[in-house]
């Protein structure tokens, strides 16, 4: 299951949290890794533990906005690992602001990250994956992470939920234009887990003050009784990721313990 032996896969925002989990999962599995992120100490630190580990990874300095940026960490994998079969479009931000208080700022600054980040990661990773296509039978992937807020609405979260559900859709239109090409691409919608992003949205929920409170009617809001560990999303990302899921594209995976099942 999930093998991705020999495949070399660019994930986004994956010095920590989701991403970096992903990327040991992925490692794991036999593939190899380029860590990507904004933050460079705390993901040459990821890159060091894979290698201690005895996995192949490189880190690249990489702002999902910058266009030059991700045709750099795409040349990389090139350069490093001989071409790229996987780019998994992680990083992302979140706040919440209501409607009223919002300014085009903040509603320019989620999209820019969130959804010109997914644009410019498929943009510029699209050709390397062509190639890599052409020499597999189950062709390469692309696997976005968008959200549970990409699928129901969140009081609250409105830039977050236009996002997600932004990318949901903008996943669907590529698996349409690239099934030629043999590029396969799929959304993951995670529940709420358990990283840096997820005691945000906690912490957001009624203030850090509250925060043991909220995260226990959020624990309850999830019918399996808890919320997500890193492990949980990773696992479905590389399963996507992996020739295992050679049928499937245009798909949306759901790993949320039953919360949107409600
Ligand atoms: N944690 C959750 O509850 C949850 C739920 C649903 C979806 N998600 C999604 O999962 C993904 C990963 O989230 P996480 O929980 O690991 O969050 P996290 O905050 O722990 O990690 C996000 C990573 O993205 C990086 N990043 C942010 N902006 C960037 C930019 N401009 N360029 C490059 N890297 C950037 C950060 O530096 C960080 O390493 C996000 O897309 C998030 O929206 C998370």
């Amino acid at each position: 299951m999930n093998n991705v032996e020999g495949k070399v896969a660019l994930i986004s925002g994956s010095a920590r949290g989701l991403g970096a989990q992903t990327a040991k999962t992925f490692v794991a599995g036999g593939g190899k890794v380029v860590i990507a992120d904004l933050l460079d100490e705390v993901g040459l630190a990821t890159v060091e533990e894979i290698k201690v580990a005895g996995g192949e990874a490189i880190y690249v300095h990489l702002d999902v906005t910058v266009e030059a940026d991700w045709q750099r960490a795409v040349q990389s994998a090139v350069d490093e690992f001989g071409g790229l079969d996987v780019l998994v479009n992680n990083a992302g931000i979140f706040f919440t602001k209501s409607t009223a208080k919002m300014t085009l700022e903040d509603w320019r600054l989620m999209t820019s990250v969130n959804l010109d980040g997914v644009f410019l990661g498929t943009k510029s990773a699209l050709s390397a994956l062509k190639e890599s296509a052409a020499k597999s039978e189950a062709g390469s992937a692309i696997v976005n992470v968008s959200s549970v807020a990409g699928i129901t609405g969140a009081k609250g979260a409105s830039a977050y939920c236009m996002s997600k559900g932004g990318v949901r859709l903008y996943t669907k239109a590529c698996a349409l234009e690239f099934a030629s090409s043999k590029i396969r691409v799929n959304s993951v919608h995670p529940g709420l887990v358990d990283t840096t992003m997820g005691q945000l949205v906690i912490d957001s929920a009624r203030g850090p003050e509250n925060a043991a409170r909220v995260r226990k009617a959020m624990e309850s809001a999830h019918p399996i009784g808890r919320i997500g560990v890193p492990s949980d999303i990773a696992n479905g990302i590389v399963y996507l990721a992996s020739d295992d899921a050679a049928f499937m594209t245009g798909s949306e995976l759901v790993i949320d313990g039953g919360s949107t099942a409600q």
